[in-house]
């Protein structure tokens, strides 16, 4: 992935924190995914007085590529407002590693901080559609 994606793909994301919806945490996520035909989808993250039904930045970038066709996903960014880079939730792994499993993941602040990983990496020995396949 040329350093030109990696650097558009990062914008992305920052810009996405400006969709977040997040009036009760207040805690601004923005994530985007860059497809193997090289669109970008992003999101914000987008809560709800329900606070169960809440609904991460990365899943909603990772659902709109996969909404819009585009399911084989190269990388995802993401961003969080913290002083160092945060790192997606239990739910999103396991979203990741099905949806988007070769995708290089790209973790950042807002302040410089920035770290890459792989699903392999946040989610070892994950669940997925093989064990399904293998009863
Ligand atoms: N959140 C994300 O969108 N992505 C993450 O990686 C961590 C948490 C959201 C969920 C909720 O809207 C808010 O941040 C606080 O947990």
């Amino acid at each position: 992935m040329a350093q030109l994606d990696v650097n558009t793909l990062i914008g992305a994301a920052i810009a996405a924190r400006n969709l977040a919806y997040a009036p009760y945490s207040r805690f601004q996520v923005g994530a985007a995914v860059l497809s193997s035909s090289g669109r970008i989808f992003s999101g914000g993250n987008i809560e709800n007085a329900s606070y169960p039904l809440a609904m991460c930045a990365e899943r909603v970038a990772i659902y709109s590529a996969y909404a819009a066709g585009e399911c084989e996903l190269q990388a995802l960014a993401v961003v969080t407002p913290t002083s160092d880079v945060a790192s997606p939730c239990g739910a999103c792994r396991q979203v990741i590693l099905e949806l988007a499993p070769h995708a290089r993941i790209i973790l950042l602040n807002l302040t410089g901080a920035i770290r890459y990983t792989s699903p392999n990496e946040l989610l070892p020995y994950g669940f997925g559609p093989a064990q399904l396949n293998d009863q």
